[in-house]
């Protein structure tokens, strides 16, 4: 089938990549000209493991343009994949999916096009866009608007029900970044949302090898052994559209209350890493995303919390789970400093290391990262901080300018003559290291382990003082 993909972020671009390996003819069209060229020349702007071998192994049918022109008419498929940052109160700014929107209209031609809402968007954005692209489509071509745009079918106008030239979808997106492809082509599930049964049957298509699980994997990223045929979730475009939202906040939301009682264990002397443990092992808890620390960041789980408390505010709705989950999170990234602040008494003129930038280790992604606020907290309160990421330093200084100076090239400057180490971020780099090397490097050794993933008996027997941020 003919795919156009709009946007070459994480979400656009692993679906691109990901339908072009799978046999699909693919266009990737983003405005951002030096992208498109580095990305036509085979190399990836973002970090993303295998993201480079997938290239190369899909190249064939693979294009990369800047220009709508070359990319929608003929698609089957549309997907927009935009950016939908947070506005200042907390909605989604839709500024760029609303631009995305028109600009496919201007270069729809008259074959029937499935315009499928990647992107995370609002409830509500499935006919929002409907509506954009009726627009936009009759601006350009009035002519054609009444010749070709006919409502084929008598549902009413504008709500999506009918049979026209195209009709938008809802395919959420549930890939985690630093496993983006493995989560596209083995995921737990499909969702799809559409009010127009043509757009279910052409998705239904092109997802196909994924369902089935038929297709041969990446030479580089084998099938895993429980792989079996992908449910696919056929549902109206809120429903798909609120699973999105739900879903993301569930998972925070759990890692939140793994967070609060971490709390509880630590005034009562229980291990929170056991406790997560033999809950998760109860099958209608789980075991994912209970692991306790300085909480989570990334570019989703903070806005998409943030965009259903304001989507449910416009009902007049509160949302006091969901509030908590944020409210937990944030207290944990003051929790990791108040631990230091507990150990070392003061704070001011001490020199204390972070290991890891990045929100989660596989990526270089530094959005609402932990680290910056426990670095920025740290500094304010007058303390030297020496900041260390094994692959996120070149995006660190770019990003954030201030903070740059504050970086360390090697792992040894980081423990040279500090007072504590906080383990942020748990790249593999860190796990693996012989910390017997490092402690005579120390002033005092302390080690703060953000993530619970250190062997505390192993520190405390090479000699650090091991430290939790619960427990
Ligand atoms: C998340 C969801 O997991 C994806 O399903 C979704 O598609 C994506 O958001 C999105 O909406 O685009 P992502 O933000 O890439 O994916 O990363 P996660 O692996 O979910 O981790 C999020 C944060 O939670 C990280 O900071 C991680 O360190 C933290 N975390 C995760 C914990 O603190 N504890 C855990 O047990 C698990």
């Amino acid at each position: 089938m003919k795919v156009c993909v709009v946007g070459t972020g994480y979400v656009g671009l692993t679906t691109g990549v990901s339908l072009a390996f799978l046999g699909h003819e693919v266009t990737c069209v983003d405005l951002d000209q030096a992208k498109i060229d580095m990305l036509a020349a085979g190399r990836c702007p973002i970090y993303e493991p295998g993201m480079e071998d997938l290239l190369a192994e899909a190249a064939p049918n693979l294009t990369f343009t800047t220009s709508y022109a070359d990319a929608v008419p003929g698609a089957d498929v549309v997907f927009v994949a935009v950016q939908t940052p947070s506005a200042a109160d907390g909605s989604p700014d839709l500024r760029y999916l609303r631009s995305a929107a028109e600009s496919v209209a201007q270069a729809l031609d008259n074959d029937f096009t499935v315009v499928v809402n990647k992107s995370t968007v609002p409830i509500g954005s499935g006919n929002w866009v409907d509506a954009i692209l009726r627009d936009s489509f009759k601006q350009r071509d009035s002519f054609k608007q009444r010749d070709s745009f006919k409502q084929r079918d008598n549902g009413p106008e504008g709500t999506g029900s009918n049979t026209t030239e195209f009709a938008v979808a809802s395919n959420p997106e549930f890939l985690r970044e630093g496993n983006a492809i493995a989560d596209t082509l083995f995921p737990d599930r499909i969702v799809i949302g559409s009010d127009n049964p043509r757009s279910l049957e052409v998705l239904n298509r092109l997802y196909r090898p994924i369902i089935n699980q038929t297709f041969t994997p990446p030479t580089f990223l084998p099938r895993p052994e429980d792989a079996n045929a992908v449910p696919l979730v056929s549902t109206d475009l809120a429903s798909a559209e609120l699973i999105k939202y739900a879903a993301n906040a569930f998972l925070a939301l759990k890692i939140s209350y793994a967070n609060e009682i971490g709390q509880l264990a630590a005034k009562v002397g229980a291990d929170i890493t056991e406790v997560a443990r033999g809950m998760g092992l109860d099958q209608r808890i789980g075991s994912r995303f209970l692991q306790p620390g300085v909480g989570w960041g990334g570019s989703c789980f903070g806005k998409d919390t943030k965009a259903l408390i304001a989507t449910a505010a416009e009902y007049n709705l509160e949302m006091p789970i969901v509030k908590a989950a944020r409210d937990v999170n944030q207290r944990q990234r003051a929790i990791a400093v108040e631990r230091l602040q507990d150990e070392l008494r003061i704070l001011k003129g001490r020199k204390i290391g972070l290991l890891g930038l990045a929100f989660k280790p596989n990526t270089d992604d530094l959005r609402d990262a932990p680290a910056l606020d426990i670095a920025n907290s740290l500094i304010a309160r007058g303390a030297r901080v020496k900041l260390h990421d094994p692959v996120a330093t070149e995006r660190f200084r770019i990003e954030q300018p201030e903070l740059a100076p504050y970086l360390s090239q090697t792992i040894d400057e980081v423990f040279a003559d500090c007072d504590a180490v906080v383990l942020v971020t748990e790249w593999a780099q860190y796990l693996e290291l012989d910390w017997s090397k490092f402690i005579g490097l120390m002033r005092t050794p302390i080690i703060l382990d953000g993530r619970h993933v250190l062997d505390a008996e192993r520190m405390r027997r090479i000699g650090y003082k091991y430290i939790a941020v619960a427990g």
